[in-house]
């Protein structure tokens, strides 16, 4: 049976480091505030020159050269971004010219916050599917260009940057204990689209638009939405919270991310955060949590690890994979 084993992951953050403290002078706001609502201390933000492409294209080559392989190796790049760089061409094409790639296929994926989990799924279908063997899985974003900055409710939440992982078909015996991807979920509810979108857009209003949230509603739904697509990894699986060795979710918000460990009975140390030093970084958040996490060590070959997210759409899904 072919499983997608993770061969190499990256990751790019813009240089320019924006402090709560920094955010005082934008709008009306505190650290303190911040802080206690959301786990965030600081947010990278792209500066000139900077684009989701620039960032994404970072990650890819960091991700590359852990794997050992080059751009001649991969066969699809798939690009989780809802902060293109144009409308079209997709940003995935854009990183593939960046890569000097110039064979096999490249397309984004769109699915806000979740995008990095719905990537990921769709390249391990591909490669499941025997039509791709190595797949360059990205999640960039530059949110910060869609934020309207004299919105305090929504533009202290986010940041830039971008992560990549290298996929890659193995053979195995098909069981729990083989690595790659175990199990994926992907969910979405179109009811919900006005609690979290971007209110321009070429079709509609002709303008890029800002990012519009009720920061609220999504977090009413969000822990309910997170445990729901993980208990689905659980019933397919028979594994359980006592298996995982990592737990990376999307990082929205602290709150957010300890209500849903908690209410899965996963341990405090086995949670991977980053919110605290990137902010909601939207589709890169994961591999960024990843890159770090596998990067310092923590994540080991071998090790049981969940990913999860939930975002605008609402999106949300869940993948389980063994490293
Ligand atoms: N600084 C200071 N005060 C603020 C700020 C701020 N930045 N923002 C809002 N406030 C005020 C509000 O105006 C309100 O004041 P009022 O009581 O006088 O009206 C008060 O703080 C409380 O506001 P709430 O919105 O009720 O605060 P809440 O505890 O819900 O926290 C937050 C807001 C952090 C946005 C929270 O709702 C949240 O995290 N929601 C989930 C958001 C999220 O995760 N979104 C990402 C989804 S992923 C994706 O797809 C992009």
């Amino acid at each position: 049976m072919i499983r997608s084993v993770v061969r190499g992951f990256g990751a790019q953050l813009p240089e320019r480091i924006m402090k709560n403290r920094d955010l005082e002078g934008v709008v009306e706001t505190s650290d303190d505030w911040i802080v206690q609502r959301t786990g965030i201390r600081q947010r990278h933000i792209a500066g000139d020159g900077e684009t989701t492409a620039s960032l994404g294209e970072g990650a890819a080559r960091a991700a590359l050269d852990r794997a050992g392989m080059t751009a001649a190796d991969i066969d699809l790049i798939i690009c989780a971004t809802s902060t293109p760089d144009n409308t079209f061409p997709a940003t995935a094409v854009n990183i593939q010219n960046r890569l000097g790639m110039h064979h096999g296929a490249a397309f984004d994926v769109q699915a806000v916050c979740s995008g990095f989990v719905f990537a990921m799924t769709t390249a391990d279908t591909y490669i499941r599917a025997g039509m791709a063997k190595r797949v360059l899985v990205i999640g960039a974003e530059t949110f910060s260009r869609i934020l309207d900055w004299t919105d305090r409710t929504t533009c202290v939440l986010f940041g830039d940057g971008a992560g990549a992982v290298v996929l890659e078909a193995e053979e195995g015996e098909g069981t729990i204990a083989d690595r790659g991807i175990l199990t994926a979920h992907l969910r979405s509810d179109g009811a919900h689209r006005e609690k979290l979108y971007v209110d321009g857009g070429p079709s509609t209003t002709g303008t890029v638009g800002h990012l519009r949230m009720e920061g609220r509603e999504v977090f009413k739904h969000a822990v309910g939405m997170i445990t729901d697509v993980i208990e689905a990894a659980y019933a397919a699986t028979g594994l359980g919270s006592a298996d995982i060795d990592w737990f990376v979710p999307h990082q929205a918000n602290k709150r957010i991310i300890d209500a849903s460990a908690r209410k899965l009975g996963i341990d405090d140390d086995k949670v991977v955060i980053t919110v605290d030093r990137h902010g909601n970084t939207s589709a890169a958040s994961i591999p960024l949590a990843l890159a770090e996490a596998a990067g310092d060590g923590r994540i080991k070959q071998g090790d049981l690890v969940l990913l999860e997210a939930m975002g605008g759409g609402f999106t949300w899904g869940s993948v389980l994979l063994r490293w």
